[in-house]
């Protein structure tokens, strides 16, 4: 035979081996990756720290009767790890923030200073309040500088909380440790027999994964997770291993997922029932018994569980159940499991009294006096196809009306969609009755792959028409890289104006075109 052709055939079974080599090398390491990708603490954790429970916040009140806090945003170290320093970023303290509380009708005013080596703000997340007051990315606090938003409190007792929002970095700021929650108390709640002994029967937990690498809270995205950061532990009010001691038969859960991108289903290790007594916006009509809760990030529960003396039990997070499939399920988390918190009652336990059958009537608008649906589809490209731009107002809201906003996720991946300013009742979940978890007051709501979700919203003012509040995924790094819309609430008759500072010129070519018809870039 000619040897050019013995050559070729050579060239060509050594092709064909290497080919074969490398299809095995990225299949193993896809399969590797894969199988490696998933998390449990379930049965390792030790429980040895005892929960902390961040301190309330000192206020003043001021001749004109206003509460004033003080929030200063800080770096600083936390032991994590006994002995060990790790690099965090705190409110008035090193990691996280004290918990802020005022009662219905207060007019309250907080101090915020920078003090971080980059800009930032501070959002009431679920607040209703003036939009310059909201704390979104149009509210920059520059390093060294501060700002001191102002409003009234006018909604229900509730769990709210606060965070960073500047835009683009929201996901790393608070994985840094900026986050505390904002209690709002009123009279119909405190004249309900629950358990609000704050610290003793009334426990936060600020819920939040995380992964040291060094000692160093490591924030990178592991490789194919587009949802985002995903830590390999988790920690309550940044406390890793806690436990909490329990001295009476109820106790009280605020549930908070104050985590960047995971989606927790909590239940007790022995499967026992609790009552559900409050969601994002405050309390619900009724107790509602369950065994399960599922949280998506900045969304909260109330609940209460009841307790025997001597006895423990252990909060966990179970596997995700969302209709995800096997590869993007495995790559959002949906397989992690985590032991949480444990409650180690004492042998004696003081008496509860009895959960009340009703808590409050609802707050919520029902939806029938809706004055216009709109559409909105997520995908991790953007809001209705588009990406978040400061300067582009997406929607116009006139003040004192209700609308109905059906939201889809027509994405692969979780998402989970969250307003500002306002509070709305679910009409419609995944095409059928809301379940009792999702009846009441909610400011986010979770939206697995191919789920709709009908909102009726009420914008009660005040309006604003040149600044605009976010509507957005609470995922923060899908918040960041840009889905995230903007919406502003005006009188009847009147337009929305672009954001100052934000004033948007398609470009300087047609400068003196553009001089001309500048009122209408004014008010799109
Ligand atoms: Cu909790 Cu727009 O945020
Ligand atoms: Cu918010
Ligand atoms: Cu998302």
């Amino acid at each position: 035979m000619a040897s050019p052709l013995r050559r070729l055939r050579r060239i060509l079974l050594g092709a064909c081996v290497l080919v074969v080599t490398l299809v095995i090398a990225i299949a193993g390491s896809v399969a590797w990756t894969w199988t490696s990708a998933d998390v449990s603490t379930v049965g390792t954790t030790e429980f040895t720290q005892p929960l902390r429970i961040p301190p309330v916040a000192d206020s003043t009140v001021d001749a004109t009767g206003t509460r004033v806090f003080s929030l200063d945003m800080r770096t600083g170290t936390t032991e994590f790890e006994p002995g060990r320093a790790t690099e965090t970023w705190g409110f008035n303290g090193s990691y996280l923030g004290p918990t802020v509380r005022a009662a219905r009708g207060e007019r309250v005013r907080v101090q915020v200073r920078n003090q971080l080596p980059e800009a930032s703000t501070v959002h009431w997340h679920g607040m209703h309040l003036p939009a310059a007051m909201d704390g979104g990315p149009h509210q920059m606090v520059d390093p060294g500088a501060s700002w001191t938003p102002e409003w009234t409190v006018a909604q229900p007792a509730s769990t709210l909380w606060y965070h960073p929002h500047p835009h683009g970095a929201t996901e790393d700021h608070v994985r840094r440790g900026l986050a505390g929650m904002f209690l709002i108390d009123d009279a119909p709640s405190a004249r309900l027999p629950l358990p609000h002994t704050y610290g003793v029967d009334d426990i936060p937990v600020i819920v939040q994964d995380m992964r040291l690498r060094d000692s160093r809270l490591d924030g990178t995205h592991a490789i194919f997770r587009d949802i985002g950061f995903l830590g390999d532990r988790t920690m309550v009010n940044g406390t890793r291993s806690p436990y909490q001691e329990v001295g009476d038969e109820l106790m009280r859960l605020r549930l908070l997922n104050a985590s960047t991108a995971r989606i927790y289903t909590f239940a007790f290790d022995d499967a026992r029932p609790f009552a559900m007594i409050g969601s994002d916006g405050g309390l619900l009509e009724r107790p509602t018994t369950l065994d399960r809760v599922r949280l998506s990030p900045g969304e909260r529960a109330e609940i209460v569980v009841r307790m025997k003396p001597g006895e423990r039990t252990v909060l966990r997070s179970e596997k995700l159940e969302a209709g995800l499939d096997f590869w993007s399920g495995r790559f959002s988390g949906a397989d992690d499991t985590f032991d949480v918190l444990e409650l180690r009652a004492a042998p004696t336990l003081r008496p509860s009294a009895a959960l009340p059958q009703t808590l409050v009537p609802p707050s919520i608008p029902d939806g029938t006096d809706s004055v216009a649906e709109r559409r909105f589809d997520l995908t991790l490209a953007g809001i209705n196809g588009k990406r978040m731009d400061m300067s582009r107002i997406d929607t116009t809201v006139t003040r004192g009306t209700t609308e109905t906003w059906v939201v889809r996720n027509v994405d692969g991946m979780p998402h989970n969609f969250h307003v500002h300013d306002v509070q709305f009742r679910v009409l419609d979940y995944d095409g059928a009755p809301p379940p009792p978890e999702l009846t009441s007051a909610k400011d986010t709501i979770f939206l697995p792959p191919n789920t709709a979700a009908t909102l009726a919203l009420r914008f009660d003012g005040p309006a604003d028409p040149t600044t605009p509040y976010m509507y957005h995924c609470h995922l923060l790094w899908h918040e960041d890289v840009g889905m995230m819309g903007q919406f502003t609430v005006v009188e009847p008759g009147q337009q929305a104006a672009t954001p100052p500072g934000h004033a948007h010129w398609p470009c300087h070519i047609d400068a003196i075109a553009l001089n001309s018809s500048r009122s209408e870039f004014n008010t799109r």
